[in-house]
């Protein structure tokens, strides 16, 4: 049996921990990994969940983390025990002797002592953070400990401890990212640029999205991806129009356009690029006008990009200017403003500008706070990805722009002046796309 090394340098985790302890002593917060899926399953590869990567670097499935800013021991972690007959089945385990030599962790106990050990790790702390999930293991062992703490604390004033949102608590940590994280996120971006370059090169008419879907993660693989960071969406002509379209099995037509969207996952932080081109390598007239439309506005949001603005300002500015677009197309009449207004824009543009991007690739972090829309600052990553779908039954559009669905997506770092584009190796002017599209 092979034994493994964690993926990263622990000092990452680390100083993390320390950054977040030097702000909350005298809060404990337990973060739970989710059930692992069946090995015979159409997901069977565990992922850990994110926030405990984040916290610890630990990659195996039932295991809790305990975190008690500023307390001795500060890091516990409960995970499966060493076991000969399961490691020949399922593989390699640390075992807790292994994640104290190996992860900077405090103290690590099997998993079934997580309920006896916390009770006693829980005692003179004063808030607790935790996020609870419907069906969750976890939370019917953390409800256990909750509830022999306070009968352990008899009528002494403590009650019950109160619980705070762990995903809101870690996501306002998560949504800035660190020098190192942008390394890693730049490296998550390029390989799944390269990966769309590697698909618009290999695109031919009548070859099946399943083959492009292949090539596409072969290719992030190749260059170091651990997994896709969501489901690919490989979907050509009409089936562009749907937005997470996920057959991904059908032929790809001469004259009709492609729609990619896919990011690669590297060392737990993934990429999200959309991009849209001709399958035949060469735009049509109407789609080169739906598309230059499209590609204008996402320039125009991009460059508009400062620290300060609010999140929300950039949908609103996204859906004005694809209204415009949908007036100057046919698509729509009547005032702009009554238009949006009945969200009539909807119909055509019916999804949001962006999202938070990181370790998720719909990443942890509020965009509002007390109902007040947030504001960008430096070091925030986010996708910008405006799109037109008009669906080929729509009787309402001109039959000319019937079929047409386009969504063109970058990731987005923000600095302190504007915008640093972190996927700009995937072409997305028409001339480039052009010249390379089926140049294998
Ligand atoms: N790929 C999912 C998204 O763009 O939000
Ligand atoms: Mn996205
Ligand atoms: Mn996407």
């Amino acid at each position: 049996m092979s034994n493994r090394l964690p993926l990263e340098n622990m000092d990452l985790f680390y100083n993390r921990r320390k950054n977040i302890a030097q702000k909350n002593y005298g809060s404990a917060i337990i973060v739970a990994s989710q059930p692992e899926p069946g090995f015979y399953g159409s997901h069977s590869t565990f992922r850990q969940n994110s926030n405990l990567y984040y916290l610890t670097g630990f990659e195996e499935p039932e295991s809790i983390l305990v975190f008690r800013p500023g307390m001795t021991p500060e890091t516990v972690l409960f995970t499966r025990k060493k076991d000969k007959e399961k490691e020949t089945w399922d593989g390699f385990r640390f075992g807790p002797e292994g994640v104290e030599t190996h992860y900077k962790i405090d103290k690590a106990y099997t998993i079934d002592e997580f309920e006896k050990q916390t009770v006693q790790l829980l005692k003179g702390v004063d808030k607790l953070y935790y996020r609870m999930f419907k069906n969750s293991m976890a939370d019917k062992r953390v409800q256990t400990v909750l509830e022999d703490l306070r009968l352990s604390q008899g009528r002494t004033g403590y009650g019950l401890l109160p619980i705070y949102d762990a995903d809101e608590f870690l996501g306002e940590f998560r949504l800035f990212k660190s020098d190192e994280e942008l390394e890693i996120m730049r490296s998550a971006c390029r390989i799944s640029a390269e990966a769309h370059v590697e698909a618009m090169k290999n695109t031919r008419p009548d070859m099946n999205e399943k083959e492009i879907f292949n090539l596409i993660t072969y290719e992030m693989f190749k260059r170091g991806a651990t997994r896709e960071g969501y489901n690919s969406i490989i979907a050509g002509g009409n089936n562009a129009t749907t937005l997470h379209y996920v057959f991904n099995d059908c032929k790809l037509k001469s004259g009709e356009l492609l729609l990619i969207d896919a990011g690669a996952e590297y060392r737990y932080y993934t990429g999200d690029i959309t991009r849209t081109f001709p399958i035949n390598g060469k735009f049509t007239d109407e789609q080169a006008i739906v598309y230059e439309g499209v590609l204008k506005i996402q320039k125009t949001i991009i460059n508009y990009l400062k620290p300060g603005l609010p999140f929300k300002e950039l949908h609103e500015m996204a859906t004005s200017l694809l209204t415009d677009l949908m007036l100057e197309l046919g698509l729509l009449s009547g005032r702009k403003a009554d238009i949006i207004s009945a969200l009539e824009h909807k119909k055509y543009y019916p999804h949001g500008v962006g999202h938070w991007l990181g370790l998720d690739v719909h990443d942890a972090g509020l965009y509002y706070i007390k109902d007040q829309p947030r504001t960008i600052q430096p070091n925030m990553c986010f996708t910008i990805e405006p799109g037109l779908y008009i669906p080929e039954d729509d009787h309402m559009a001109p039959a000319k722009y019937r079929g047409i669905g386009i969504r063109i997506e970058d990731n987005i770092r923000l600095t302190t002046t504007g915008a640093e584009v972190m996927t700009t190796m995937a072409p997305k002017e028409i001339a480039d796309l052009e010249k390379i599209i089926g140049s294998k």
